[in-house]
């Protein structure tokens, strides 16, 4: 990749899109609110965070960035820098503690949060479920049991019901890869479980908690419903067979079996020769339901792998570092990755649907002080590539940074800081970054 020099201006403005092309950025429920706020029940990351060496320092989101209280604040920021819509999530432990019975408090949070959107002239675009199992739900078997998409389906239901007037856009799940195969087979998200059979129960009910969603809003008269898929461009290490079939099936897994059930009803037939055996009763039985039209597909990216063959038992691939330069998370930044993929997907998958980015960014060592032109290139190279994707007639309708503010990384905690936003976790001062700036130069152009 030739390395440029970095600028404090970005090369890309809104001009470069047609017109109506939104521009958003994102942040989730539980990595911000403070969850100890408002009467939100327990929830998987919770405990999860408690049990020693899952996640850093052991940090949860009880306080996160305290946006419970700061809300408005944070909304005149998204106003301030030209954004035309925020991507914001619903905690399924805020609105029903215990998974089924209504906190109206939770409720109606969301409730302002979302007028106070339209009040500022910011387009609201929801998930539903970012991650924050009620923890009464995780002792019941969590994704690993059939229940949970069947309450996540009378959840989804109260929300649309309350929320879905004002809506502009609604997807049931953030990264289902990310519920399922992270969390039950790599066990590196909560409930960090590493056993194939969960995992594969897991990518069945999550899709299944997706149709039922969809079901459920529609049955709502919530308008323009669509999903949020994360995708990792699988690069084989070497050209030895191996490592190439190992990135096929790491490709299937995570780039393919989700977007294939949401648009197909199908899901990979070389991901199905590893996991058929595993799946839960009957599943084919549920791929009509998983399929039902949706509106728009979102697509999260970040990143591209290097996969190796392992030789072992089935998925047999590993991962190992690649050349290009990297991100605080050690990711490498890859905009090729963010190109090929959102081709083949509109190529082979969605066809005419459009297309949303619904989460990319990367984290970096900011300090107060410190310009973050790392993050200004790389939401740049980026924004190149979708600017060229349109121009090429793939229907791709909008960008979403991640994220707007510095936050809870899961099981990385609160050191990898992704915003364009600085957050003091000490007093939870925001101070806006370089590429904040220059964002809203870039829009406001
Ligand atoms: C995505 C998640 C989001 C955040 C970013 C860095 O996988 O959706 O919550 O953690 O990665």
């Amino acid at each position: 990749m030739p390395s440029r020099d970095l600028r404090d201006t970005f090369s890309i403005r809104r001009s470069d899109f047609p017109d109506g092309f939104l521009f958003a950025v994102a942040t989730s429920a539980y990595q911000i609110e403070g969850h100890a706020h408002g009467g939100a029940g327990p929830t998987h990351w919770d405990s999860f965070a408690k049990q020693p060496g899952k996640v850093d320092r052991g940090e949860d989101g009880a306080l996160a960035c305290d946006h419970y209280h700061r809300w408005a604040e944070d909304l005149d920021l998204i106003a301030q820098a030209g954004l035309d819509a925020y991507r914001f999530s619903t905690s399924w432990a805020r609105i029903m503690p215990d998974g089924k019975t209504l906190n109206p408090e939770g409720l109606d949070f969301y409730d302002r949060l979302v007028d106070g959107m339209l009040e500022r002239g910011i387009k609201p675009m929801a998930t539903l479920y970012h991650w924050e199992l009620p923890q009464a739900l995780a002792d019941k078997g969590g994704w690993t049991s059939r229940e949970i998409p069947q309450r996540f389906a009378e959840f989804s239901r109260v929300v649309g019901a309350r929320l879905g007037d004002r809506l502009y856009s609604t997807a049931p799940v953030n990264e289902p890869w990310c519920v399922a195969w992270l969390s039950h087979y790599e066990g590196y998200h909560a409930p960090g479980l590493a056993n194939l059979g969960a995992a594969a129960r897991a990518m069945h009910h999550v899709a299944l908690a997706h149709g039922l969603s969809i079901e459920a809003l529609r049955s709502e008269d919530v308008p323009n419903l669509g999903a949020a898929c994360n995708m990792e461009y699988a690069l084989p290490a070497t050209d030895r067979d191996a490592d190439v079939a190992a990135a096929e099936i790491y490709d299937g897994i995570y780039n393919r079996w989700f977007v294939g059930a949401m648009t197909k009803g199908e899901y990979p037939e070389d991901v199905l020769d590893g996991l058929s055996d595993l799946m839960p009763d009957r599943w084919q039985d549920d791929m009509k339901v998983i399929s039902q039209p949706i509106d728009w597909m979102g697509i999260n990216y970040y990143t591209c792998k290097r996969i190796i063959g392992t030789g072992k038992a089935w998925p047999a691939y590993g991962t190992v570092d690649g050349p290009l330069p990297k991100t605080d998370m050690g990711w490498e930044v890859c905009p090729e990755g963010f190109d090929w993929l959102l081709r083949r997907t509109a190529r082979e998958y969605t066809g005419d649907l459009p297309l949303f980015i619904t989460e990319n960014g990367m984290a970096n060592g900011d300090k107060p002080g410190r310009d973050d032109l790392e993050r200004i290139d790389y939401l740049d190279r980026h924004l190149e590539v979708a600017r060229d994707l349109v121009a090429d007639g793939v229907p791709l309708r909008g960008y979403t940074i991640w994220s707007l503010l510095d936050n809870y990384e899961w099981t990385l905690g609160y050191d990898k800081r992704f915003g364009l936003i600085h957050v003091d976790f000490a007093d939870f001062a925001r101070t806006p970054k370089a590429s904040y700036y220059a964002l809203a130069r870039a829009l406001a152009e």
